[in-house]
């Protein structure tokens, strides 16, 4: 892949040396906030896809933020919605994966439909605590290669907006280092396990290949819901 950046991640900081500059940067817990809402938000899915099926999924905002990331050009911000989503603690990331493919596995040949609740119930058991969440990183897979994966490969550090729905409008900036993983990779094979699990539901688009993931080690969290901001006055 062709990396140009060397990362060394440790427990609290991150050590990136960048081709004109080294940078050391801490890493944050992600709060509270940010994780129940990252759980209401899967379970409110769940209710909503049990209550009136899949095809009244038309957008998931907890689960597809705006990625911006840098490049060259006047134009030198790039940006992309991008699945990215909670990834389970360690000790329990191999749990999950098998929970997932063996969910999957037994599908056989049921419909998708009919399936739904199934593949449901596996998917709430992570999603309905955010306990199970790793709280220093997010995750999420390639698909098209293009300007994002490019970027990335050069300079690894990257924002994230998510905007959740009325009448709260949770939006969350979250700032951070992305490193490439691989197939072999535990937490590649966790998003490949939960995406497959509802990979022909109409909110899908269907891919056949995804040539690798991130992680995205949180360096910071900006809490951009709507409220007046104190630095406001200075604009009167
Ligand atoms: C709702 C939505 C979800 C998307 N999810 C992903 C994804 O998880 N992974 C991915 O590689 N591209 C995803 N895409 C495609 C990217 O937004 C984008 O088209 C692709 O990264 C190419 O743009 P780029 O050249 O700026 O990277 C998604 C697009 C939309 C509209």
């Amino acid at each position: 892949m062709g990396r140009e950046a060397r990362i060394k991640i440790s427990d609290n900081s991150i050590d990136i040396q960048l081709p004109d500059k080294k940078l050391t940067l801490n890493r944050i817990s992600l709060p509270e906030n940010f994780l129940q809402w990252q759980s209401a938000a899967r379970l409110k899915l769940f209710d909503i896809l049990k209550e009136h099926g899949t095809e009244t999924v038309k957008m998931q905002p907890a689960h597809l933020p705006v990625v911006a990331t840098l490049g060259d050009g006047p134009f030198s911000i790039n940006l992309a919605s991008r699945g990215i989503g909670p990834l389970p603690k360690n000790e329990i990331l191999e749990k999950f994966t098998k929970l997932f493919n063996k969910t999957r596995s037994e599908i056989g040949n049921h419909g998708w439909q009919e399936t739904l609740s199934h593949r449901m119930k596996a998917a709430k058991q992570f999603y309905k605590d955010p306990k199970n969440f790793d709280t220093s990183m997010l995750g999420g897979l390639e698909i098209f290669e293009g300007k994002t994966a490019h970027n990335l490969a050069h300079y690894p550090l990257a924002s994230i907006l998510y905007t959740g729905e009325a009448p709260s409008f949770h939006s969350y900036q979250l700032n951070g280092v992305v490193t490439f993983i691989n197939e072999k990779d535990p937490y590649y094979r966790f998003l490949l396990a939960a995406r497959e699990l509802f990979a022909f539901d109409t909110f899908h688009v269907r891919q056949v290949r995804y040539p690798y993931g991130y992680l995205f080690h949180i360096v910071e969290l900006v809490d951009k819901t709507p409220y007046p901001r104190k630095y406001r006055k200075g604009f009167e």
